[in-house]
Formats: C-alpha cells, structure tokens, sequence
C-alpha cells in the first residue's frame, strides 16, 4: 500500500493504488478543498508532487488544460481529483492548507 506524505504538515497516510490523491485525502479524513468534487472545473485541488512523480499516473488533456488556465502552477502540478496513485510512495505539498 503506497504512502502519501503530505507537507508542510508532514504527515503520512495510507493510499490505495489506483485511487485518486483527492480519494486518498478524503479517505484519511484531511479537509481538503473540492468543489468541483472530481469534474476538474475548480482547480482548488492543486497540490505539487514532489517525490514519486512517476508513480502518479500520466496527465491527460483536461488536467493539463485546466492547470494552464491557472495561476502559481509548476512542472510539479497536479490536479488531486484526477492523478491516480500508483504503487509507489508519493510526497506532496498542499498550497492551500
Ligand atoms: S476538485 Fe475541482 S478541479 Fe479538482
């Protein structure tokens, strides 16, 4: 089961392979802002993957549409609602928190 660290607080939940990051920090019971729940429309969602990006499953086009309409992304960006976790560990920051 991969593990999901999360910063700046630093700590680490449990995932499940195949599960959304969203789905993962619902599951953990974290208050993490969705609005759009997984429709892509909000961006509020955006996190940074900064350790097992390769374990996040590859962006598609309406991610990657939605987050260059936004402000303060990076190559690190990500959407929580679509990317998928894989098996590996994952280390992210949460800008909104
Ligand atoms: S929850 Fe709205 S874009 Fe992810």
């Amino acid at each position: 089961m991969p593990l999901l660290t999360l910063l700046p607080a630093g700590k680490t939940i449990e995932a499940t392979e195949g599960k959304t990051i969203l789905e993962a920090l619902i599951a953990a019971g974290e208050n993490f802002p969705a609005p759009c729940g997984d429709a892509a429309n909000c961006g509020a969602c955006h996190v940074f993957v900064l350790d097992g990006r390769k374990s996040i499953s590859k962006m598609q086009r309406l991610e990657n549409e939605r987050l260059d309409a936004m402000v303060g992304v990076g190559s690190k960006s990500r959407l929580a609602c679509l990317a998928q976790i894989g098996g590996e560990n994952v280390t992210i920051e949460l800008p909104r928190l």
